[in-house]
């Protein structure tokens, strides 16, 4: 059984590949070239289930709380600044979202306004993972042990099946991979 942060670390590199997508059609968008639309829903669902459902839910309702029953202090603490951290990001993609409907609709500014909310969003979270994988769990290595992560671990594996579904994940994972493809050879 995989250690939890490896878990969380591994997920982590998915979302960093999204995030450049996300970079790599900012840019276009910045030139007014034009983009699928369909890319931006498909970020837009692969921040809303795999980031914020699926990942976030792991750190929120299992990681966290066992890090604090460990002692680690929640408010104030880093579970603090990472918690307030999912609520900005929760919102700025709530606003990517929209974007991509109206873009969809053909609004051309929205475009504009996706560019620039997805610029935040990438930098909050590229700052965001680069705090966990170096400060916070390198923590939570030094006071889990081992029965722990492993019980760990397997409640991460049956949130997965409970809150996406068997089968999900490893969907958001191959479409992340078409639409990472897509952007980057430019096929807008
Ligand atoms: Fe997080
Ligand atoms: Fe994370």
């Amino acid at each position: 059984m995989a250690q939890p942060t490896a878990i969380l670390r591994k997920e982590h590199e998915a979302i960093t590949r999204m995030l450049e997508a996300a970079e790599l059609t900012a840019e276009k968008l910045e030139r007014n070239e034009a983009v699928r639309a369909e890319w931006l829903d498909g970020m837009s669902e692969f921040f809303s289930l795999f980031l914020d459902k699926c990942h976030h839910g792991k750190e929120e309702e299992i990681f966290f709380p066992a890090l604090a029953k460990k002692g680690m202090p929640v408010d104030g603490g880093p579970i603090g600044v990472m918690l307030h951290e999912h609520d900005e990001g929760r919102e700025l993609a709530r606003r990517l979202r929209e974007l991509a409907q109206a873009y969809g609709k053909g609004e051309r500014a929205a475009g504009n306004e996706w560019a620039a909310t997805a610029r935040r969003y990438t930098q909050l979270l590229r700052e965001h993972i680069l705090k966990e994988n170096e400060v916070l769990f390198p923590m939570a290595e030094g006071l889990l042990s081992p029965t722990e992560e492993e019980e760990l671990a397997e409640r991460f594996e049956r949130m997965e099946e409970e809150k996406m579904g068997k089968g999900t994940h490893e969907r958001l994972h191959v479409r992340m991979g078409e639409i990472v493809k897509g952007v980057r050879e430019g096929a807008g």
